[in-house]
């Protein structure tokens, strides 16, 4: 069993180590008392060795346990055998200590910040190449226009905790109320689209809700909704993130109703109509808490037409503080790759270039 263990150890560095706290805790005092930096080290270096084993934690442990990645836990012992100074050595020493009794999060996410080594899947560059869409579960791709369920989920496990409330009032398809489940966090979706919404529900109610969480879509027109009624429904006066994912102006139109944002008849109209959303919906966005809007450029009478950074604009005028301008790939799936080839002579003709990004705006409410 000990072999087995140590055999996985080495050939996975990547896998999670449980050990028992109270050795851990003793293993890493039995360093902090080392008399001097080689003692230190002599220390750190057998503990360091045992662990790349994985074989010298009881097993299995008798008490309650800490988990780590190996790789991670590999790294931080090495940092403290390159420490130049018993002083650092120690410092080091005692940052692990500390990651292995406490949880240290922020006050609008549950990132441990003692150990954020280990949120990998967690983005935190500007540039997002996903190169395909999450399909799993009740995802599907059924609706055109709708966004991967990366963002919805990317955006939550930054900005949210579990159990907080998420609104989006452009829901769609119900992406992100989807991800609302499988995170644990509640989600109010509005969707002007009769149609569309009675999918949407649907498709959400497919979805395993393990967290007993709320994920309720509503059909509305969110230029003039009230939205503290909306809350008030659900026993709440607030919500913690607001998803906005509006049509990009008449890019892809929506339906018939001449309310909806993709029939705004210029783009001054749409961006109006996109600053009452943001008006409605700021009132019931907690202050400090965070608002993101997904949003893409267009191409029109030879022009390009920046209505990412004019909905920039329409939000920044709202009382909101930009944190983050974040630039996504879109993907490419086989019936884009087809029009792209006539796009791509257009583009070489008309001087101008292909569309492949789009932007996620993500703002503080100050
Ligand atoms: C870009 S799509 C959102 C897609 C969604 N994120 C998803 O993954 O399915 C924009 C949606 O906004 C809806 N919409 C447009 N105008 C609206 C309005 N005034 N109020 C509410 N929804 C509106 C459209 O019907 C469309 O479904």
């Amino acid at each position: 069993m000990a072999t087995d263990k140590a055999n996985n150890a080495e050939r996975d560095p990547r896998r999670r180590v449980h050990l028992e706290r109270q050795w851990f805790a003793q293993a890493l005092e039995r360093c902090l008392a080392g008399r001097d930096l080689p003692a230190l080290r002599a220390c750190v270096a057998e503990l360091r060795d045992a662990l790349r084993r994985a074989g010298e934690t009881p097993d299995p442990p008798a008490g309650p346990t800490v988990a780590f990645r190996l790789e991670d836990l590999l790294d931080e012992l090495d940092q403290v055998l390159q420490a130049r100074t018993l002083a650092r050595a120690r410092y080091y020493l005692r940052r692990l200590r500390r990651a292995t009794e406490e949880v240290r999060t922020g006050p609008i996410n549950e990132i441990n910040l003692l150990r954020w080594k280990e949120y990998d899947d967690i983005l935190t560059d500007s540039l997002w190449v996903i190169p395909r869409r999450d399909t799993s579960g009740a995802h599907q791709a059924w609706y055109w226009g709708n966004f991967v369920p990366q963002i919805p989920r990317q955006m939550m496990l930054r900005y949210t905790r579990r159990g907080d409330w998420v609104l989006d009032p452009f829901a769609g398809s119900g992406t992100t109320l989807i991800e609302c489940r499988r995170l644990g966090r509640n989600g109010i979706g509005v969707e002007l689209n009769p149609q569309v919404a009675a999918r949407a529900r649907e498709t959400v109610a497919q979805e395993p809700n393990p967290q007993g969480v709320v994920t309720a879509l509503v059909e509305g027109d969110s230029t003039t909704l009230d939205f503290a009624h909306l809350l008030e429904r659900h026993g709440r006066s607030s919500v913690h993130l607001l998803l906005l994912h509006p049509p990009y102006h008449d890019i892809i139109r929506f339906g018939e109703d001449p309310r909806d944002l993709s029939n705004a008849p210029t783009v001054e109209a749409f961006l109006e109509r996109l600053g009452q959303v943001v008006e409605r919906t700021s009132p019931v966005l907690e202050t400090g808490r965070y608002l993101a809007v997904v949003i893409g450029d267009k191409y029109g009478h030879g022009e390009w037409i920046p209505l990412g950074f004019y909905a920039m604009e329409e939000v920044r005028r709202r009382g909101y503080r930009l944190k983050s301008i974040v630039v996504k790939n879109f993907e490419d799936t086989r019936s884009k790759r087809r029009r792209q080839s006539l796009w791509r002579y257009r583009a070489l003709a008309g001087g101008f270039y292909l569309f492949k990004h789009e932007y996620i705006l993500i703002f503080e409410k100050v």
